[in-house]
């Protein structure tokens, strides 16, 4: 079969280069891709953005492609597989009213409430008035969160009143985040760990995937400003058996069955990501697709074949479907441009790339563009090194020994990427 992966990151990176590993994957596209996706053997870029709908449409057309799989939640959010549907081509992930989950915070706190799946408490208002008032009854921090689309920067833990309103007053001038900050989600604030868990979903049939926990906070320690994900570990320990089951009984299949019940019933990937608390785990967020950068450490462990995976899902068939893990955890650290996710340098030379590597270390790109025979920088996430080991503390030695290695201008990485797991279990 002919697949197109939409998408230019390394979670992108991350599905070419499984799919290029099927024997019945005959050709692997990627509008746009990077650098990354440009070397790897099997895969090819096309220079379609991943915002383009007609474009990609005419291009699926045209390459007759057999699946489309969508890597970020724009496209989603945009209909990108309503339209595919329209023209008859397979396309997976869910339609744009799905995607609501991710594209709309009020939208996904109104579910959650209506379906009584654990959350925190919460409310949305479209004025200071209202937001100061939910906060004089509540104790702090609270946690403001811009109703739409952020790239995971909408949100403001506010530790006191006086930042809760001037968080309200810029997010909801349209200041802060445009037309996505009208709405504001305003909530109480969790205490525990986070882990990511992400399932295949189709309807009401759910498979969970590998269990996965990210760094969203860009310095050591989890401190320092909210990234898209500066490292990764796939499985994540704080899940253990009994709460995994809790997990998909509380949160994966009422979330299924409630989007069904809603008549917009859920098709893709479905990434809860999860504060274990206390009193159990409370759905923080839904991503409507896999992470970035959890996905590239769930793929290296992923050993079934994940285009046959995606077809039989699509083809109604997730109930009979089963994937087979590698037991050895996986971790995966970004490289990124220093000043991210501020302003940061672009088109600087990345070194060390063509250099031997270990076995089980796999060097995925994200914000990478090739020029000539040159990998320059082309964004804040540059690259992520991702290792596979016995131990999640021997991956990530080995990896961390390897990784300077790779250098460019002002690179930056935390060195304390599995921080959680590490200090959870003696390895
Ligand atoms: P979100 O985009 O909603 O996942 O929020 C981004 C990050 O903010 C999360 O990964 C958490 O680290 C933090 N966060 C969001 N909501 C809460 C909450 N209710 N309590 C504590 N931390 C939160
Ligand atoms: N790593 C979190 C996300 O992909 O949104």
């Amino acid at each position: 079969m002919k697949i197109l992966v939409i998408g230019a990151g390394g979670r992108e990176h991350a599905l070419a280069w499984k799919f290029a590993q099927s024997d019945q994957v005959d050709e692997v596209l990627v509008a746009p891709g990077n650098a990354g996706t440009a070397l790897e053997p099997g895969v090819q870029n096309v220079d379609v953005p991943a915002e383009e709908i007609d474009r990609l449409v005419a291009l699926a057309k045209e390459r007759r492609i057999d699946l489309t799989v969508v890597g970020p939640e724009a496209p989603l959010a945009a209909g990108v597989v309503d339209r595919f549907k329209e023209a008859g081509l397979k396309c997976f992930g869910p339609t744009a009213d799905a995607a609501q989950l991710e594209s709309s915070k009020a939208f996904a706190k109104e579910f959650l409430s209506r379906h009584e799946i654990p959350t925190a408490a919460w409310t949305v208002v479209d004025n200071v008035a209202d937001g100061m008032a939910f906060a004089n009854g509540h104790p702090l921090p609270l946690v403001l969160k811009a109703d739409g689309l952020a790239a995971g920067k909408g949100v403001v833990i506010a530790e006191d009143e006086r930042t809760v309103k001037k968080t309200l007053e810029d997010m909801l001038s349209g200041n802060a985040f445009g037309q996505a900050g009208h709405r504001v989600v305003i909530e109480e604030f969790l205490v525990g760990e986070e882990a990511s868990f992400i399932a295949l979903v189709d309807g009401e049939t759910v498979l969970p995937l590998a269990t996965s926990q990210d760094h969203k906070q860009r310095d050591e320690g989890d401190k320092g400003p909210n990234t898209g994900g500066m490292g990764a570990i796939s499985p994540a320990p704080v899940i253990g058996d009994e709460l995994h089951e809790k997990v998909i009984a509380e949160i994966i299949l009422p979330t299924a069955r409630g989007m069904v019940a809603d008549g917009h019933p859920f098709t893709g990937f479905l990434y809860a990501g999860l504060m274990v608390t206390q009193t159990g785990a409370k759905v923080l967020e839904f991503n409507v697709r896999l992470g970035d950068p959890e996905t590239q450490p769930i793929l290296m462990r992923l050993e079934s074949d994940l285009a046959a995976a995606l077809m039989d899902t699509l083809d109604g068939r997730l109930d009979e479907l089963e994937l087979q893990w590698d037991s050895r955890p996986a971790i995966g650290v970004v490289m990124a441009a220093g000043g991210y996710p501020d302003e940061y340098r672009k088109g600087d030379p990345i070194t060390g790339l063509d250099l031997d590597r270990p076995d089980g270390i796999k060097v995925f790109h994200a914000g990478t563009r090739l020029q000539d025979d040159q990998v320059l920088t082309n964004g804040g996430r540059v690259l992520c090194v991702t290792a596979l080991g016995e131990t999640l503390h021997k991956a990530r030695g080995e990896l961390y020994r390897w990784l300077p290695q790779i250098g460019f201008r002002d690179a930056y990485y935390r060195t304390d990427i599995g921080h959680r797991a590490l200090a959870r279990r003696e390895h």
